[in-house]
C-alpha cells in the first residue's frame, strides 16, 4: 500500500517499507528503506525519523532558509549545482550553456494504474504506483518520480521522466531511473564475465569511494550482468539484510555505488550516461528504464526468490505464463555449418525415439551461410542443403512427431551479403573510416524505419514460411564504430535509441506470431537481462555446457533469474568448450535444474545411452512444470553446488561436485 501522510510518503509490502519525506525546500528527502516498519499515523513518521542536519564547514548552504546543506542530507533523487556533489540522477544542460538543475516538489498523485512507459518494457500487474512530479526551479522542464509496489513478491520498480515544456531544445546528459542514499556501507556482489564464462561472483566491500557496474558494449553484456546485491557484513544464504537491484534494459547500463566517509551510501542506477545525451526538444519527453529494486531481511535466498517471482509474474509476458517449454534437440553442438536435410531428419528421429518434442535448426540454413563470413541478412533458405526449404524439412520433422524452431540473427549483417550489396547505408559504420569487425558481421542501423520494416516483415514471411513453433534469436557481436546513418550528428543518441527499435521490433514480432515460442541469445549470454525476458521468456545462458563451469553459471543466475528464464543443455561428453568429460547423469542432472534441451549428435551415441537418455527426458517431464515454479535455494558449500526445490508436493535435491564427475538428483515426495 502506499500512503501519503502530511509530508511523508510511506511505501508498503508484505514485508518491506520504503519511506520520503517532501522537505519545506521543496527537495526529496530519503528516509527509509528495509525491514517492514509500523507506519500509521504522522506521529510514526516523527517518531521513526528524528535525524536532523545542519550546514558545517565549507559545504554550500543551499538558501538562507534551509539549514542543511543537500550534501549531507539523504535524498531521494540528485542534480549537481545546488550543493549535493555526489552521482546525479539528472544531468541537463539549458540554451545557456548552464548544467545547474534544482527540481522542486510540484505535486504528487497516488493510483492503482501503473502508467506505461512508451518507448522501452516494463513491468505489469502492479499494486499501486506513486508519481512525483517536480520542476526545475528556473525552466519549465519537469521531472517526473515513478514509485510501483509489488506487495507479494516485496518489490518495487522506479523509473523517471523529464519533460520539456520550454519552447527551445535541452540537452539531456543523463537521467537515471533512480538514486536512493543509504546511511550505511555495504557488501557489494555483483556478476561479471565474458564470453563462455558468465556470471562470476564477485564481492566488493565499499567502505569509501565508488564502485561502478557497468556494461558499453552495446548490450547488457555478460561483462557485467545489471543484476547485483547489497548486503550487510553477516549476511549469508539464509539470514541477513540484503538488498537487489536490476534494471529493464538490454543497452548499455550504469550503476554506481559511491560511499562517502560519513558512511552513506548513494546507488544511482540506469542508462549509462556515457556517450550518450539527448536533445529533448519543445513539448519532448525522455524515459529512464525501469529498475526493479527488493529487500530481504532473512538473506538471500528469501531475496531471490522475491525476484524469481516477480519476474514470472511482473516481467515475463503472460502469453507464455503456463506454456509448457519443449524439450529441444538444437543442431549447433551436432552439425555446426554443415547442416543438411538428411543429418536434419536422423537428428529429428533419434530425438522422437528418446522423448524429445522439438528440433531447432541453428546457424547455417540460410544463404551460402558455410562460415561465419557471409550471408547474414539473406534471410531465404539454402536450398542445396535443405532441398525441400523450410516447409519441406518442418512437415517432415511434425511427421516424427516433433515441433519444429528455427535460429536467427536479425540484428546483424555481413559485408558478403546480398543485403549488403543491396544496401551499405542501412549498416552501422562511420563513413569513409575502416571498420573493426566482430565476429566478422556488422550490425544494421536499427534506428532507421526501412530496417526495421526489412526485419519485421522478412522475418515474418520466414515465420509463415513453416510451422514454426520455437525461435532462437541471436546476437553475436557487441558494437564498435558505433555510427547510425539515420541520426547523422546527433550520434550520442545511437547506442540507446539501438535498444529502443530492437524492443520496437520484437514487440511487433511477438505480437504477431503468439504462438512461437522466443528463445534469446547473444553469444550466450550477452544479453540476459529483464528487457528481453519481457519479450522472450527463456534465455540461452552461455554457449559453455561443460556441466561443471554450468552449474556455477546457473547458480549465479539464480541470484536475480528465476529458474524458467535459462535454457540448459545437455552436450557432448568429452565438452566442446572446455575438453573436459562429464558423465551423461552429471550432464543431464545439471540441465534439470531450468529448461531442458540437448545439443549433441544423438546419432553417434550408443543405444544403451539413447536408453538411459530416454528415461531421464521422461523424470524431467514428470516434474517440469513444478520444478519451474517451485521456490529454489541454494546451499552450495566449498566443494559441492547444493541446490533445493521446493514445490507444495516434492522437494528436489541437487548436489554436484565442484571438482569431480559426480552429481545427485534426490526427488522427495512430501506427505501431505
Ligand atoms: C552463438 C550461440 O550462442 C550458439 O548457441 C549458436 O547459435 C551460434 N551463435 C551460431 O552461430
Amino acid at each position: 500500500m502506499i500512503r501519503k501522510i502530511d509530508d511523508y510518503y510511506v511505501l508498503e509490502t508484505k514485508q518491506t517499507t520504503y519511506c520520503l519525506k517532501r522537505l519545506k525546500s521543496g527537495h526529496l528527502q530519503h528516509l527509509y528503506y528495509g525491514k517492514r516498519l509500523e507506519i500509521h499515523s504522522l506521529q510514526d513518521c516523527q517518531q521513526q525519523f528524528t535525524q536532523t542536519y545542519r550546514t558545517t564547514g565549507n559545504t554550500v548552504a543551499y538558501s538562507p532558509q534551509m539549514e542543511a546543506s543537500l550534501e549531507d542530507i539523504p535524498l531521494e533523487f540528485s542534480s549537481y549545482g545546488k550543493g549535493d556533489i555526489n552521482e546525479p540522477l539528472v544531468q541537463i544542460t539549458y540554451p545557456d550553456g548552464s548544467f545547474t538543475n534544482d527540481f522542486l516538489y510540484e505535486n504528487a498523485t497516488i493510483s492503482n494504474q501503473k502508467e506505461p512507459l512508451n518507448s522501452l518494457p516494463a513491468s505489469h500487474h502492479a499494486d499501486q504506483q506513486l508519481v512525483i512530479c517536480l520542476k526545475e526551479k528556473n525552466h519549465p522542464v519537469y521531472l517526473y518520480l515513478y514509485y510501483s509496489i509489488f506487495e507479494d513478491c516485496d518489490v518495487i520498480a522506479r523509473s523517471s521522466k523529464i519533460v520539456n515544456q520550454t519552447h527551445q531544445s535541452v540537452y539531456l546528459e543523463r537521467l537515471m531511473s533512480s538514486s536512493i542514499d543509504f546511511t550505511q556501507s555495504f557488501n557489494v556482489i555483483s556478476f561479471h564475465g565474458g564470453w563462455g564464462n558468465e556470471m562470476n561472483k564477485r564481492v566488493n566491500k565499499i567502505t569509501s569511494g565508488k564502485l561502478v557496474l557497468s556494461s558499453f558494449t552495446g548490450t547488457s553484456s555478460s561483462r557485467c550482468n545489471p543484476f547485483f546485491m547489497l548486503s550487510d557484513d553477516d549476511t549469508d544464504e539464509n539470514q541477513g539484510n540484503c538488498y537487489g537491484f536490476n534494471l529493464i534494459y538490454s543497452g548499455n547500463h550504469y550503476s554506481s555505488i559511491e560511499t562517502t566517509i560519513t558512511n552513506r551510501t548513494r546507488v544511482v542506477n540506469g542508462i549509462s550516461p556515457i556517450c550518450f545525451g539527448f536533445e529533448i526538444q519543445a513539448s519532448g519527453c525522455f524515459e529512464a528504464a525501469e529498475e526493479i529494486i527488493s529487500f530481504s531481511s532473512q538473506g538471500m535466498n528469501q531475496l531471490s526468490d522475491q525476484f524469481h517471482r516477480f519476474v514470472n509474474q511482473h516481467i515475463i509476458n503472460p502469453i507464455y505464463k503456463d506454456r509448457i517449454r519443449p524439450v529441444l534437440i538444437n543442431s549447433w553442438e551436432a552439425c555446426y555449418f554443415s547442416i543438411n536435410e538428411e543429418k536434419l531428419i536422423r537428428l529429428a528421429q533419434r530425438a522422437a525415439e528418446v522423448g524429445i518434442e522439438l528440433l531447432v535448426v541453428d546457424d547455417g540454413w540460410f544463404g551460402k551461410r558455410n562460415n561465419d563470413h557471409c550471408s547474414l541478412g539473406d534471410w531465404d533458405v539454402n536450398l542445396e542443403k535443405l532441398p525441400n526449404g523450410l516447409k519441406g524439412l518442418c512437415d517432415q520433422v511434425n511427421q516424427l512427431g516433433l515441433q519444429f524452431g528455427l535460429w536467427i540473427e536479425p540484428e546483424m549483417i555481413s559485408v558478403d551479403s546480398k543485403l549488403y550489396r543491396q544496401h551499405p547505408d542501412w549498416v552501422m559504420e562511420i563513413p569513409g573510416r575502416e571498420h573493426s569487425e566482430g565476429r566478422n558481421q556488422r550490425i544494421l542501423d536499427l534506428i532507421n524505419p526501412e530496417v526495421q520494416n526489412y526485419i519485421i516483415e522478412k522475418m515474418s514471411a520466414v515465420f509463415r514460411s513453416c510451422n514454426l513453433a520455437y525461435v532462437k534469436w541471436d546476437m553475436n557481436r557487441i558494437f564498435s564504430d558505433i555510427y547510425s546513418p539515420t541520426l547523422k550528428k546527433q550520434q550520442k543518441m545511437t547506442n540507446h535509441l539501438y535498444v529502443v527499435s530492437l524492443y520496437k521490433i520484437v514487440k511487433e514480432l511477438v505480437q504477431r506470431f503468439p504462438h512461437i515460442l522466443f528463445e534469446g541469445c547473444s553469444a550466450g549470454g550477452n544479453r540476459f537481462d529483464l528487457g528481453m525476458l519481457c519479450y522472450f521468456p527463456q534465455i540461452w545462458a552461455s554457449d559453455n555446457t561443460d556441466a561443471y563451469c554450468r552449474s556455477r553459471i546457473q547458480e549465479n543466475y539464480s541470484y536475480g533469474y528465476p529458474l524458467s528464464c535459462f535454457t540448459n543443455h545437455v552436450s557432448a561428453e568429452i565438452n566442446h568448450q572446455t575438453g573436459r568429460y562429464s558423465s551423461l547423469q552429471k550432464r543431464f542432472q545439471t540441465a534439470f535444474m531450468g529448461n531442458l534441451g540437448y545439443e549433441l549428435d544423438l546419432d553417434a551415441l550408443k543405444p544403451a545411452e539413447l536408453a538411459i537418455i530416454k528415461e531421464q527426458i521422461q523424470l524431467y517431464k514428470k516434474y517440469r512444470q513444478q520444478l519451474l515454479a517451485g521456490r529454489f535455494d541454494r546451499f552450495s558449500q566449498n566443494e559441492e553446488y547444493r541446490w533445493q526445490i521446493t514445490t507444495p508436493e516434492y522437494i528436489f535435491r541437487f548436489t554436484s561436485s565442484k571438482t569431480e564427475d559426480a552429481s545427485s538428483l534426490q526427488i522427495e515426495e512430501k506427505i501431505i
